[in-house]
């Protein structure tokens, strides 16, 4: 009796752990290597860059920023789980001085320093992050969406066979009329 009920705490505890992030934001799904880097190609990534990767899952998006385009990385991952194995990568592939990884609920983070926002998350988690973007991101800074577009927001360019969109923050509009 005791293993059943151990076995499906366990099974519950996995259940939860695999989706609560689709309450928060986007559940898990690692975007494939070859995407990886077009995502950061079509943003025109380069070493003067802060690349932001909003739920930074296993590190690599943020990791291929830092060693193949000489960015400084920041991920942002509310899974502590995957926020420990993505710092654990970060370490392994030496690459701790140009990276950051900081746990916890992108939505608290402060992203004015960000010059390239990456995201894979879900269409209505990309719609509540649009005013923060508008707000924080500087003009001129790049967002690149993997999969979801934003509501009535027109990209800069993508890659339709890739599922890559990039938008670019446009200067601020001067409501002043004098
Ligand atoms: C679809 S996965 C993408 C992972 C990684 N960016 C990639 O492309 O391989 C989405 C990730 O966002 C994380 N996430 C979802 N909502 C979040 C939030 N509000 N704050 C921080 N991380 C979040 C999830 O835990 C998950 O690891």
């Amino acid at each position: 009796m005791k293993i059943i009920i151990l076995f499906g705490a366990l099974f519950i505890g996995f259940i939860v752990w695999k989706y609560w992030a689709l309450l928060i934001g986007a559940g898990y799904d690692p975007t494939p290597m070859h995407r990886v880097k077009k995502m950061l190609e079509i943003a025109l990534t380069n070493e003067n860059d802060i690349v932001y990767d909003l739920g930074s899952g296993d590190g690599r998006i943020i990791i291929t920023a830092a060693r193949s385009f000489g960015a400084r990385a920041v991920g942002i991952e509310a899974d502590p789980f995957r926020f420990i194995f993505s710092w654990l990568n970060v370490i392994f592939t030496g690459q701790k001085k140009k990276i950051k990884v900081c746990f916890g609920d992108f939505f608290k983070f402060d992203l004015s320093e960000a010059t390239v926002i990456i995201l894979f998350l879900y269409g209505p988690t990309n719609d509540r992050l649009k005013s923060k973007l508008m707000r924080e991101l500087k003009p001129g800074s790049r967002v690149v969406s993997y999969v979801w577009q934003f509501k009535d927001w027109i990209f800069d360019e993508c890659l339709i066979n890739d599922d890559i969109f990039l938008y670019r923050i446009p200067e601020a509009v001067d409501n002043d009329t004098d």
